[in-house]
């Protein structure tokens, strides 16, 4: 007789995910590579993704409540071309790493991020792996999250990371993580190069507002810029050493 706990195992798997995984089994990934393509000659000629080549890409990968918009690409870019990382971290994988190592590709920097979900570092690594022709060095680390008490976060104690970071895209953990995205700071500050840059998603809503406030106060980071469109953008500054 088969034990009912063998069968019973898949109803306990995350129903978005599994939905998310399923319909990436059966997407034709042209419209990604046609959108990769066509926003890295945007980035050639214009200096900046377009709204049509974004909108291919994030088509193409679905799962749009929770990845990120066009109006914090729009912003994302922009401090790309302007400050020129050579290193970047992602916290909170999927379509912005993709887009990430398509501004690796033509500005020359290396993408490491950092992704708790097994699942969505597969989705994401697959993709990369898929594209790998037309992209920037970029690597998605699977890190479960680790209670600190205060907060959970990503477990680093491997030691994978640059040992100097010039930009963080900060999107992740998802809100409904004890702490939300508190442990970014206290974990990765020794690494951040002089002057570095944070940029995170979801300005808009409270808890990223009361979190940048207390890196500012905290750790001594700088409130560069806020961006009141789409889900709010916040532009951070570190500190310069
Ligand atoms: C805001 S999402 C990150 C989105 C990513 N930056 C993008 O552009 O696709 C933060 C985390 O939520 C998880 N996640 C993403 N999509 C999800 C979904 N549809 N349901 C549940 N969790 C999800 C993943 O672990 C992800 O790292």
């Amino acid at each position: 007789m088969i034990a009912l706990s063998s069968i019973a195992k898949p109803v306990y798997l995350d129903i978005k995910n599994s939905a998310f995984g399923l319909r990436q089994a059966l997407l034709s990934h042209s419209g990604m590579t046609e959108g990769i393509v066509s926003a890295k000659r945007d980035l050639r000629e214009l200096g900046c993704i377009t709204s049509p080549s974004f909108t291919a890409m994030a088509r193409s990968w679905g799962n749009e409540s929770y990845a990120v918009d066009f109006n914090f690409i729009d912003t994302l870019g922009r401090y790309l071309m302007e400050r020129r990382p050579r290193t970047v971290l992602e916290t909170g994988s999927g379509l912005s790493t993709i887009i990430l190592s398509i501004y690796g590709a033509v500005l020359g920097f290396q993408t490491v991020a950092l992704e708790h979900g097994k699942l969505w570092q597969l989705a994401a690594s697959k993709e990369l792996a898929r594209n790998k022709e037309l992209l920037g060095e970029a690597e998605v680390l699977h890190r479960p999250l680790v209670d600190f008490g205060r907060y959970k976060w990503f477990d680093i104690r491997g030691g994978e990371l640059p040992s100097s970071i010039d930009f963080v895209l900060c999107d992740g953990p998802q809100a409904t993580t004890k702490g939300g995205r508190s442990g970014l700071i206290p974990n990765v500050r020794d690494r951040l190069s002089h002057d570095a840059l944070v940029i995170m998603d979801d300005g808009a809503r409270p808890g990223e507002q009361a979190l940048a406030k207390s890196w500012c106060a905290d750790y001594g980071l700088s409130m560069l810029s806020y961006y009141d469109r789409g889900r709010g953008t916040i532009v951070l500054s570190a500190p310069r050493h």
